[in-house]
């Protein structure tokens, strides 16, 4: 009966493992689209990434919008493009190109659905 905690060890981990491999392609790029290195895409591109208003605000008695861009057709290289520069706006966010492909196939079949 003691050596039950040698294996213990062991059974838990081997069930950590089998866990992970249940995230699927979809979910991981769900959740890098949702929380990626801190601020979430979603914050200023919708759920669906269909764009959105991000803030409102007035100069000289004008009322500007500032807006999230709708990215649902945008193609994988016009992605990776852009993920990877300086924007005005749009925080520079340090992705891999597999980490942005992830992102752009979970839009891609979001929209599907
Ligand atoms: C703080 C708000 C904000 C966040 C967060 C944000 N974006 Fe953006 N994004 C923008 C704005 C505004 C633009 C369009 C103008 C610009 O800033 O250049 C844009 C542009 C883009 C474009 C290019 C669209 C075009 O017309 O060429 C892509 C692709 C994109 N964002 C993807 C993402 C992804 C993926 C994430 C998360 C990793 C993200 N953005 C996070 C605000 C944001």
């Amino acid at each position: 009966m003691r050596f039950i905690w040698l294996f213990l060890p062991i059974l838990l981990f081997s069930e950590v493992k089998e866990m992970e491999s249940f995230i699927t392609e979809y979910e991981y790029g769900e959740m890098l689209y949702n929380n990626p290195r801190g601020i979430s895409c979603a914050q200023c591109h919708g759920p669906f990434g269909e764009g959105k208003k991000i803030v409102h605000y007035k100069e000289n008695g004008e009322t500007l919008t500032i807006m999230g861009a709708d990215i649902r057709n945008k193609s994988l290289n016009e992605m990776l493009k852009s993920i990877g520069i300086y924007h005005e706006v749009m925080p520079r966010y340090y992705l891999t190109d597999d980490e942005v492909k992830s992102i752009y196939e979970f839009l891609k079949e979001k929209n599907k659905k």
